[in-house]
């Protein structure tokens, strides 16, 4: 098959009437995929290679160098860079000591894996738990974090499930899939790479690689009807314009939900299932005018939760120097009623606080630039896991036309997500 028989589509869905279409506005594709990150754009470069009709590190693996080489996008190392971390609480405002007898990342990193091995049916990131679910699996990470003294390694082991939020109290599972196996031996392993000219370019050349006239940004999907043979969808572009998408296979790239459906001939099992998600609400921030010198991280330090000395939602999570004098970067990780207006101002009085206490001189911060990435971190109840939600997820690969990938189905990392997403391409059996 060829390109013209694949059609893109950046696309988010709300819900709109029909009405007849004329033949220049029926678009006839053999798979549409919904949703413009960076597991949509993985899948759309991969059909095409097929000849059938995605300031982030990327893993150091084959999986992303294959990737980046099939784009003729540039790499090179992402190094650590030699930055001071000064702790301070950020509820008080006041400097602490770092978490006690923390170990370093490898150290660290190393013991937590073997601890983890046991679940190495976890380890491509996706959720490939056993018919009868480990109980170890769905008990508080505390406990597990006592049972294998993983105290040292909290620091590294909440690098990367921070969008996890209260660690100590979330299932292992949840902490699992944020930072598993797959993580840990790209950490000990190659390490990061990162396009030399930046993550825009990997879009950009993505973008050409599928070829414009296959992707429709900013589109809206009014209405979906699916079934065995095929999927027809209505979708609104930017322009106002609407066309008929006919395809026979539908990638969905983007957490499936209630909302982000609606307008879907969701079936009630899909429903059922849609429903169950909680989520995080996680924004990051570019402030500057901060009062914070250059080339430091100031890290979030709560003495009062042990061990690890982790903060608690809501929190901004690091202020770190950007690179780029003046300027630094935040996280928020929040519960998923946390607005982006509550994420702004706890950006000012984190640093108000600081000011106040005198840790940091007080200035005026700026918030120069600011995104929500929320819903992140996709859970669902112990219960629901127990009773096989991800064998159920799993089983509506297909069904309908209709495929999924994303960080609703495996770990919320560009590698391994570009990995799983090659298995359902597979699927797909075109
Ligand atoms: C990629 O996915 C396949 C299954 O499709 C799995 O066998 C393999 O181990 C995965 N690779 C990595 C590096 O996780
Ligand atoms: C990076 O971008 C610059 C300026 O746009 C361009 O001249 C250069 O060729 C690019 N480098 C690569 C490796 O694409
Ligand atoms: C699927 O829907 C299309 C369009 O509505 C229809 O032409 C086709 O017969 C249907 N296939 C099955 C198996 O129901
Ligand atoms: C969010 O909901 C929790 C209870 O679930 C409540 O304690 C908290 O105050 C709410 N936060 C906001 C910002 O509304």
């Amino acid at each position: 098959m060829r390109l013209e028989s694949l059609l893109f589509l950046a696309a988010t869905c709300i819900a709109a009437s029909t009405d007849g279409f004329n033949a220049e506005d029926i678009v006839t594709r053999d798979v549409c995929i919904l949703g413009g990150g960076a597991t949509g754009t993985y899948a759309a470069i991969q059909l095409r290679e097929k000849g059938h009709s995605v300031a982030l590190g990327y893993f150091n693996n084959d999986i992303t160098k294959n990737f980046f080489s099939q784009l003729n996008v540039d790499y090179e190392a992402l190094l650590p860079g030699s930055i001071i971390i000064e702790n301070v609480n950020f509820n008080t405002g006041k400097r602490v000591l770092p978490g006690n007898e923390l170990l370093g990342t490898i150290a660290g990193a190393t013991l937590y894996r073997a601890a983890i091995e046991q679940f190495n049916y976890l380890s491509t990131g996706a959720y490939y738990l056993p018919d009868k679910v480990p109980e170890a699996l769905l008990r508080p990470f505390h406990e597990f974090v006592e049972e294998h003294a993983l105290q040292g390694a909290m620091d590294v082991i909440f690098m990367f499930a921070e969008n996890v939020g209260d660690i100590l109290n979330a299932p292992l599972l949840y902490v699992i899939q944020n930072f598993g196996i797959t993580h840990i031996d790209a950490l000990l392993g190659g390490g990061y790479i990162r396009p030399k000219n930046g993550t825009g370019q990997l879009f950009n050349k993505a973008a050409n690689y599928v070829a414009k006239e296959n992707i429709f940004y900013e589109t809206t999907v009014s209405q979906a009807k699916r079934n065995s043979t095929g999927v027809e969808m209505i979708v609104k572009n930017a322009d106002g314009t609407r066309k008929l998408i006919k395809a026979k296979k539908l990638l969905i790239t983007f957490p499936p939900t209630a909302s982000s459906l609606s307008g879907f001939d969701l079936r009630s099992e899909e429903s059922t299932l849609f429903s169950k998600w909680n989520h995080k609400s996680y924004y990051a921030a570019a402030i500057t005018n901060t009062g914070l010198p250059d080339g430091i991280n100031v890290a979030n330090t709560n003495p009062e939760n042990q061990p690890g000395s982790l903060p608690l939602p809501p929190f901004q999570w690091q202020m770190e120097y950007s690179g780029v004098p003046g300027y630094f970067m935040s996280k928020i990780v929040a519960d998923s009623n946390f607005t982006a207006e509550d994420a702004k101002e706890l950006i000012r009085s984190d640093l108000k606080r600081m000011g106040k206490t005198g840790v940091y001189p007080t200035k005026e911060p700026e918030i120069a630039a600011f995104a929500s990435h929320s819903p992140e971190t996709l859970i669902v109840s112990t219960d629901d896991v127990r009773n096989g939600f991800y064998k159920k997820l799993y089983a509506l690969q297909g069904q309908q036309s209709t495929f999924y990938s994303g960080y609703a189905f495996c770990t919320d990392y560009s590698t391994p997500l570009w990995n799983y997403t090659s298995s359902v391409l597979d699927m797909m059996d075109l």
